[in-house]
């Protein structure tokens, strides 16, 4: 494998998957690293988060994942600089399905993205446990699991690390956890303390510092088709995502 392969994952759906990948990868980027967004989400957050619309058919993460297309054909230039995407079409929520009859069905993505040559693949990934998501955590060397700072934040993710403890016994023995995320933390509200306190204490260095405070302008971003590192620099979820970006980097000097 040529790149450092990211996969931002919890089977949950809403705490901040997308928002990690599109706004971790733009600062990335910015910092001078070469990057590529894979969104393999049917949703497509990730796509018109860049403001690209959506299309349809294999030219896009569909096809890279069923080895219908060569990814190289199908990666879009997004108007940041350094940063690519292969964006996701509706197509991709019939994947699973058809996956399922396949020999190689774990390793599709893996032979597929093998030969791209970045500095960081982030992989924004769909909610749940299906083949989409064992191809990614196949595929990727890391990953990043972004948490919601609410009450069942930590309900499930016994079972996510279940399942990427299957992967590693299984099909992709060094993958490891980059980092917990906290996101959408309120510091209005003790809930958020109380949970981001627990989780700290049950994980410990796995945590990043960083914490993702909720912001509104994050959403508003979005809704612009644009990353909010981009959309309003001076914004509190613009400024922890630069943070998180320094410290992620810094972590993988020191490994
Ligand atoms: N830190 C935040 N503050 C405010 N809104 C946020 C924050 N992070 C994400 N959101 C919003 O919450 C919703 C879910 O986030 P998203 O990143 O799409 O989650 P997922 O990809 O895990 O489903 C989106 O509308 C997004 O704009
Ligand atoms: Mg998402």
């Amino acid at each position: 494998m040529k790149s450092c392969v990211i996969a931002v994952i919890n089977q949950k759906g809403g705490v901040g998957k997308t928002t990690t990948t599109v706004n971790l990868a733009t600062a990335i980027a910015a910092i001078g690293k070469k990057v590529l967004v894979l969104d393999l989400d049917p949703q497509g957050n990730a796509t018109t988060g860049f403001g690209i619309s959506k299309g349809r058919g294999p030219r896009s993460s569909y096809g890279v994942l069923l080895g219908l297309v060569d990814p190289n054909e199908v990666i879009l230039e997004t108007y940041v600089n350094d940063l690519s995407i292969i964006p996701s079409t509706i197509d991709l929520s019939a994947a699973d399905v058809e996956l399922f009859g396949q020999k190689d069905r774990d390793c599709k993505l893996k032979q597929s993205i093998g030969d791209l040559e970045y500095d960081y693949i982030f992989v924004d990934c769909p909610p749940g446990f299906g083949l989409i998501n064992i191809n990614a955590l196949n595929a990727s060397q890391k990953i990043i699991i972004p948490l919601q700072c609410e009450f069942y934040a930590l309900e499930g993710l016994a079972q996510l690390f279940n399942t990427i403890q299957s992967v590693r016994n299984t099909i992709n023995k060094n993958l490891i956890v980059s980092g917990i995320l906290l996101t959408m933390y309120d510091r209005r509200n003790s809930l958020s303390f109380t949970v981001a306190d627990d989780v700290r204490r049950h994980f410990k260095s796995l945590v990043f510092s960083t914490v993702i405070p909720r912001n509104v302008r994050i959403s508003e971003a979005s809704s612009h088709g644009k990353p909010v590192v981009i959309y309003d620099m001076k914004s509190m979820g613009a400024i922890s995502y630069i943070e998180l970006a320094r410290e992620f980097l810094n972590r993988e000097l020191a490994r």
